[in-house]
């Protein structure tokens, strides 16, 4: 069955009130539901629908009468009076048998649960759709020590919990946990003086690890405040962390629950990277409280609604947090690795898709990644107070309430004048734009002539020309700026921007902080790029100078067996020296492009990229880097080296990168003799990682990963690490049998997704190793998807995705993936979920 955005109607209902029991028992969970229902006059569906699945119904009644509702395909329906009335039912549910991780189910012998988007639905009969909203109120009885839910705590006693949600919500935001937990507490004080109790509840032993997520909450809390004026509105906020959970955290209202690898944070299982994006994924569920719940979505179709702008705000927190050039050349690689291959291949869809099978399917990189950069775009071109008066706007016309695209273009209607209409396309049209440059200059006016084009993707064959906000500055040939960054608006398919008045030709730097999300083809000299990267005032495009260096050099080396660009190497060598220049940066400016991003980059210049000779050709352009080099780098390294106790923060990370990066260099020519050294000495995850990582890949750590694995055993999130370094640091062809013998590992567990995806993500990710001409990649990811999917369809279909590039490669390896994908699809009784996938990746 496929969904579609135009069929949207109401529900015939409104429901005034939710009241829920839960006798709580792991394999006959009891679900008592009395709900309000109040129908509404002139309805365009006055059917009484309830969704339901996998639920026992024991009796139900309406206004005390037992009635007999007649169960059909995905829930039940029945007849009702034409008066408010009150619904009551009992369900039983199977929490311990539901690997699926949807709805009420068990993790370590605690209750939890997951419902978005529809899993509320596995938990009692309701109308499972977002525009539906209610209060809530929830008594809980069991003999677990801590149980919670949503709102705020009423009684409680020997044997019950009672919770009381004063904010409407759809059913999506419900949650309930229940188990052995221990908290860390602490206070928050909003700015109108409102005292806030805050936890975050763990599993015993694991308390020492809150500190830094519970200061990431208070952060997020003042920052929301004080940069969108929005303040928290419940008595209590509580953060629960899960070790088996499809996603990564759920903004669930006022009890998010987190991946625990999302959460739980020490320096000596943490690494730098883990403690950035905990952060992030704390602030991004907290300001959920106001984008996706007190303003939700009318319908799964508007998820970037909630989605885009929540990413959108964490990116800004994280900018302010940390450093912001940073965030955002991090947030573009992330963009181009995850987000343009789902645009340009067989699972491209628009941020707001209009049609779907399985939601549970577009919870991707183009509807929360490519949201976001839609909202940066509209932000540009309004400018920063329109932007936040279109906020205030939004806040208080639509609290309370379930909306749409169209809801939210309007307030940026209303307060700039603007009209919308062609900015929408972002929204409706699928795939990224290219965006051709000619220049022009006369001896007094530059001239600037962009051709825009998209190519087709499923089902949207013709693409109107879109809104682009170019953001352009000049440079004379001293590096200096006599043109500041200004934002061009183009709106034409072709069209032309001049400056006048400039008596040398310039230097442009073009789509400056990655102003939209396209791609930008412009033929420049290297000589040029060089240029750039040494003296461009906009930190994005210098690193993007680089960036596009890079790639020119290992094409060259690729399709023309050149050897590395030594004016490149050069340029690189000196940046890497400046010590003007912030560590990170130069951590970013050293890191190379993925074997992946030169495998579309071939692809998109007409070349079926061959997976061995890009690997062969990141090896020798490392090795010869490292060469080129080799008697700067002890120096270097050393000279890098962060001394004194370890601190999470942003400085420090950056240094930690950059000698990281320097360390792999330098282990490429001593043998891994400081890297050794540096895994003996580290007292922290990120330099013990770091070290086995560069002892790995020059296949030395056999003893360090041994020696890891004895100390690490016990704990699961350092131990995914452990199990996903031994596959991306396999030679290509041992990868896909590395990764076979991890799954029959004594400590593999295909019901823990974390697990799953730390050796078989890690094989996706591995390009040589995943696309080796043996085909053995393949084939192994096909067969634990097929296992997978009987337990778990959720994370078997977004893994689905490893295969969505597979039309870039040759016929023998296209024929083999076929083989797979079809292999996948004619198993019995596959999900909704990984069907859907795997059709889309086939047939398009
Ligand atoms: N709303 C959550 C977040 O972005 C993600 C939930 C995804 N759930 C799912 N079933 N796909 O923070
Ligand atoms: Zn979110």
């Amino acid at each position: 069955e496929t969904f579609y955005l135009k069929d949207y109607k109401p529900f015939g209902f409104e429901v005034e009130s939710v009241e829920l029991i839960f006798r709580l028992a792991p394999e006959a969970t009891r679900v008592l539901s009395k709900i309000r229902f109040v129908p509404r006059e002139g309805a365009a569906d006055p059917r009484f629908f309830l969704h339901g699945e996998e639920l026992e119904l024991i009796s139900a009644q309406i206004d005390g009468e037992p009635v007999a509702p007649r169960l059909i395909d995905g829930g039940l329906e029945c007849d009702v009076p034409s008066e408010p009335f009150t619904w009551e039912s009992e369900v039983q549910i199977n929490p311990a048998a539901n690997t699926a991780l949807e709805g009420l189910y068990m993790s370590n012998g605690m209750y939890c649960t997951q419902c978005e988007a529809e899993g509320f639905r596995k938990i009692t009969f309701y109308p499972d759709r977002p525009d539906v909203m209610s209060t809530f109120k929830v008594r809980i009885e069991g003999t677990e020590p801590v149980m919670l839910s949503n709102g705020n705590p009423g009684d409680s006693g020997a044997g019950f919990a009672e919770w009381h949600d004063p904010w409407p919500k759809p059913a999506y935001l419900f949650a309930l946990v229940a188990g052995e937990l221990v908290n860390h507490p602490d206070r928050f004080t909003t700015a109108s003086g409102k005292d806030v109790e805050l936890n975050i509840w763990v599993r015993p032993g694991d308390e020492t690890k809150c500190a830094f997520g519970m200061e990431a909450l208070k952060k997020s809390m003042t920052w929301d405040e004080e940069v969108y004026g929005r303040e928290y509105d419940l008595d209590v906020f509580n953060i629960v962390a899960v070790d088996d959970f499809n996603m990564g955290a759920m903004e669930n209202k006022g009890l998010n629950i987190f991946n625990s690898s999302c959460v739980l944070a020490s320096p000596e299982t943490s690494t730098d990277m883990n403690f950035e994006r905990i952060e992030a994924i704390i602030a991004h569920e907290y300001f959920h409280n106001w984008t996706g719940n007190r303003i939700t979505c009318r319908d799964w179709f508007q998820l970037c609604l909630k989605e885009g702008l929540t990413v959108y705000r964490d990116a800004q927190f994280t900018a302010d947090m940390r450093s912001e050039p940073v965030k955002r050349i991090s947030d573009v690689i992330d963009l181009r690795a995850r987000q343009f291959p789902e645009d340009g291949g067989p699972l491209a869809h628009p941020p707001r898709p209009e049609e779907f099978q399985e939601i549970n399917n577009f919870y991707t990189a183009t509807v929360y990644e490519k949201g976001a950069e839609v909202i940066g775009m509209l932000k540009r071109l309004v400018g920063d107070e329109a932007y936040y008066k279109a906020l205030d706007l939004y806040f208080d016309r639509h609290d309370g309430q379930a909306c749409t695209i169209e809801d939210w273009l309007e307030v940026f209607e209303d307060t700039t004048g603007r009209d919308m209409a062609q900015f929408k396309r972002w929204y409706s049209d699928a795939g990224t734009p290219r965006l051709k440059v000619a220049e022009e200059y006369d001896g007094e006016t530059f001239t600037l002539t962009f051709q825009q084009s998209t190519a087709p993707t499923p089902g949207q064959d013709i693409k109107e020309p879109r809104v682009i906000p170019i953001a352009v500055g000049l440079l004379n040939d001293a590096g200096e700026e006599v043109v500041p960054t200004t934002v061009l608006e183009m709106t034409e398919a072709e069209q032309s921007f001049t400056f006048e008045g400039l008596s040398e030709r310039p230097v442009p730097s073009i789509l400056r902080e990655f102003s939209a999300p396209v791609v930008l083809e412009r033929e420049t000299s290297a000589a040029e790029r060089t240029f750039l990267l040494a003296h461009d005032t906009d930190p994005f495009n210098r690193w993007e100078a680089g960036r596009a260096l890079a790639r020119e050099a290992r094409l060259a080396m690729i399709t023309e067996g050149a050897a590395p660009d030594a004016a490149y190497l050069e340029a690189l060598t000196s940046l890497v020296r400046d010590d003007a220049l912030d560590p990170a940066f130069r951590a970013l400016v050293l890191s190379p492009p993925s074997q992946s991003e030169i495998a579309q980059a071939l692809h998109e210049a007409g070349t079926t990229p061959d997976p061995a000779a890009i690997h062969d050709a990141a090896e020798t352009f490392s090795q010869t880097l490292a060469q080129a080099m080799a008697d700067s780098l002890p120096r270097l390294y050393a000279a890098t080296t962060v001394d004194g106790p370890y601190v999470p923060d942003a400085e420090g990370a950056g240094k930690r990168a950059l000698n990281s990066a320097i360390l792999g260099l330098l282990s490429r020519i001593d043998g891994g003799e400081a890297a050794a050294k540096q895994y003996e000495a580290a007292d922290n995850m990120t330099l013990q990682l770091s070290a086995l990582a560069c002892l790995l890949r020059i296949e030395k750590g056999a003893d360090q990963s041994a020696a890891f694995f004895e100390q690490w055993k016990d704990d699961r999130l350092v131990m995914d690490k452990w199990f996903g370094l031994q596959v991306s640091m396999a030679r290509p062809e041992a990868a896909a049998d590395v990764a076979r013998s991890l799954c029959d590992h004594a400590l593999f567990d295909m019901k823990n997704p974390n697990r799953f995806r730390a050796v078989m993500g890690a094989l996706a990710g591995h390009h040589a190793g995943f696309h080796h001409a043996s085909g053995a990649g393949y084939a192994l990811l096909a067969e634990k998807l097929i296992a997978l999917d009987a337990l778990n369809p959720q994370t078997t279909a977004r893994m689905c995705a490893a295969f969505q590039t597979w039309k870039r490669y040759d016929d023998d390896r296209q024929g083999k993936v076929r083989v797979e994908l079809e292999r996948i699809l004619a198993t019995e009784g596959l999900s909704r979920d990984t069907n859907e996938m795997v059709s889309r990746i086939l047939n398009a």
